[in-house]
């Protein structure tokens, strides 16, 4: 897939590269950001980059492996940068990307279950191989409280209350299992 770096020379421009310097990308995604900055960089400069889908950065490593030891890729969340990078020997960095978010990839893959444009099995978690709940955990198990404060905090979605009421309705007589599922069940509640 083709992907297009939002925003890349804003974003390369602000991080105000030195080619000698040390940089982390946070969100790596699809790695467009990344291979920007290393093409800024010297062969003494160094990008770390952050994902929390292996699969995200399964695909920047082979993507990016010209870049050699440049490039160090780092499964993880990036609320662990301090530890992470400090682990690596790095005492201090140059510039911080984040790019927050989906990516592309992550949308355009139905079995991920990010995106209703396609009817697939509502899943949604950044980490696929992490024993996490899936989409489909919460929403047919959640606690009404639960489903509001994800609604109200993640969705900024100020009319929760008919589409957890649908949920909770429509999940006592049988499971909610895909996001075309949802997505019915949403514009329903929501006419
Ligand atoms: C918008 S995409 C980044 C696209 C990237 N800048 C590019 O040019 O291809 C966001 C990425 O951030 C990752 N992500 C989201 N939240 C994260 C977190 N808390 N820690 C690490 N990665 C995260 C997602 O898995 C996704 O791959």
């Amino acid at each position: 897939m083709k992907h297009l770096p939002v925003l890349w020379k804003e974003a390369i421009e602000g991080l105000r590269i030195h080619p000698d310097g040390v940089y982390v990308d946070c969100t790596l995604g699809g790695g467009g950001h990344a291979g920007k900055i290393l093409e800024c960089l010297s062969p003494e400069g160094r990008l770390i980059g952050f994902d929390c889908d292996p699969e995200a950065i399964r695909r920047v490593a082979e993507r990016l492996a010209p870049f050699g030891s440049q490039l160090t890729p780092v499964l993880g969340n990036f609320r662990e940068v301090r530890s992470r990078v400090a682990a690596l020997g790095i005492k201090s960095v140059d510039g911080i990307l984040m790019d927050l978010g989906v990516s592309t990839f992550q949308l355009a893959t139905p079995e991920r279950g990010f995106s209703f444009l396609y009817d697939a099995p509502l899943d949604m978690r950044m980490n696929q191989e992490a024993p996490i709940p899936t989409a489909y955990d919460l929403v047919n198990h959640g606690e009404w409280e639960e489903l509001k404060e994800i609604l109200i905090r993640f969705g900024e979605e100020k009319r929760w209350r008919p589409i957890v009421k649908a949920i909770c309705r429509v999940r006592k007589n049988r499971p909610i299992q895909s996001t075309k599922e949802l997505a019915d069940l949403v514009e329903e509640a929501l006419p």
